[in-house]
């Protein structure tokens, strides 16, 4: 199982202050469990590692080996809580060099996302990449109708069918969306693809866990049966609201006094590629749900040793408004000993011998205390091993931190009213009908900026 470590911000956090929040943290359980508080139509997470639809989950399974079968690459359409959690998992659990491998080595076809974005470039690469492949589409939009996944989808599904035909691309259009409502439903039903649901109670960023994580991530070949597991189990172990049974609890509750104590950015750090986008992942969970009402506290990512090598003099001396929540995982997958080199030109026989696995180990541990000498309070996550049940426990470790954070900082952590301000301007500066008020201002305003040109 899990576990979380705060030894490293002992010198920075007394147990009374952690004591003292017990009360809030009790009433931030039941306010979560009880359905009391901001946002309680989207707890559904909170029940999904068991409550999930079991005939939907088959379904998934069957539609995953049917990608499989009959493509080279799965396009997965989606932004946000639409796209995070699966490229987390898919980059987290497949191999470094899936993506270059060839589909015989990776037993699945490769998984590309696309709609994350609005860059022509991007898309036309991709087209020009899907030319000689066979190629599954699966449409992730909870609502039907964000603009960076409906453009990629319009284009893509229009290559599509020039390229096989609109009947032939019927069978490899996969779409995930709403059950009932919403253009991409709408689009679904009249052209008759499979659809999948995005529940109701489950908003975007917690969705790793429904359809909109799950069929891309088994069409790349992992074992969701195990993720659910690992998610079930992690549910499970972090049920009780007291801090001295709950790790994730206690991280929450942390990571709340350090900010009341002026630490505004939490660095989340690995020591594995692989975990790139779950701290992407992270990021949003965390970003989206707290970030509102002028509160919440920043959440960045660096990945190291790398980052040791650039962001690395910022965190050790530059302006102490920062800690570090370190992500590492126990067992590596395989081992790696470093060999003897008699002219030990490098001067690193040393190191002969030892695995490097538990050379990253020892340059964590380092920096760990180096960061807290230079004034970072450091708070550990530890993963036993990289597999489908550690990822899922660790989803679920975040997302109850992450809601518990959120009524912690008095904010609604299940709402994102913030993202509509770019979408509006967006909208109004192409022209969509009904925003022609607000179109007239913004372009006024960058007329006096002299930036834009229509
Ligand atoms: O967490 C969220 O709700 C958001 O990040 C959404 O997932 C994101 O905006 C995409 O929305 P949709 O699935 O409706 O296209």
């Amino acid at each position: 199982m899990i576990q979380f470590n705060w030894q490293n911000a002992a010198s920075f956090v007394q147990q009374t202050e952690l004591d003292h929040l017990q009360a809030q943290i009790s009433l931030a359980h039941e306010t979560l469990h009880k359905m009391k508080g901001p946002g309680s139509d989207f707890l559904g997470w909170l029940e999904l590692p068991r409550k999930y639809d079991k005939d939907e989950f088959a379904r998934i399974r069957k539609a995953a080996a049917r990608i499989r079968r009959q493509s080279d690459v799965l396009v997965v359409i989606g932004i946000g809580g639409s796209y995070l959690g699966a490229r987390a998992a898919i980059e987290f659990l497949t191999g470094h060099f899936h993506a270059l491998s060839s589909k015989k080595q990776r037993k699945a076809p490769l998984v590309i996302f696309a709609g994350q974005n609005l860059s022509a470039d991007y898309l036309n690469d991709l087209l020009t990449f899907l030319e000689d492949k066979k190629v599954s589409l699966n449409v992730i939009s909870k609502s039907g109708t964000t603009t960076e996944p409906a453009v990629a989808f319009r284009v893509l599904k229009g290559w599509l069918e020039k390229k096989v035909g609109r009947e032939a691309a019927r069978e490899r259009i996969y779409v995930t969306t709403d059950r009932a409502r919403g253009a991409l439903k709408g689009l679904a039903d009249s052209e008759g693809y499979e659809t999948f649901v995005v529940p109701d109670d489950v908003g975007g960023r917690y969705s790793v866990l429904t359809a909109v994580g799950l069929l891309p991530i088994a069409a790349a070949g992992i074992d969701i049966r195990a993720m659910m597991k690992g998610a079930r189990l992690g549910m499970q172990a972090l049920r009780r609201p007291t801090l001295a049974d709950n790790p994730s609890y206690t991280y929450a509750a942390l990571r709340n006094i350090l900010l009341r104590k002026g630490y505004a950015i939490e660095l989340m750090v690995n020591y594995e590629p692989s975990m790139h986008y779950l701290t992407e992942w992270w990021k949003q969970l965390f970003g989206e749900s707290e970030g509102k009402d002028n509160r919440g506290l920043f959440p960045a990512g660096v990945d190291n040793t790398t980052d040791l090598h650039s962001m690395g003099q910022y965190v050790q001396e530059g302006r102490r408004i920062l800690f570090e929540t370190v992500v590492q995982i126990d067992r590596s997958r395989s081992e790696l000993i470093v060999p003897e080199d008699p002219d030990n030109l490098d001067g690193l026989n040393f190191l002969s011998g030892t695995d490097l696995h538990e050379i990253n180990r020892k340059a964590a541990q380092g920096t760990m205390l180096a960061h807290v000498d230079g004034g970072v309070p450091n708070l550990s996550v530890l993963m036993p091993d990289r597999t489908p049940e550690s990822f899922g426990e660790l989803v679920v470790f975040f997302e109850k931190a992450c809601a518990v954070s959120g009524y912690l900082n008095a904010v609604n952590p299940f709402d994102q009213p913030g993202v509509e301000a770019y979408k509006q301007n967006m909208f109004a500066l192409l022209g969509k009908p009904g925003y022609e008020d607000r179109q007239a201002e913004l372009e006024a305003r960058l007329a006096v900026n002299g930036t834009v040109e229509k």
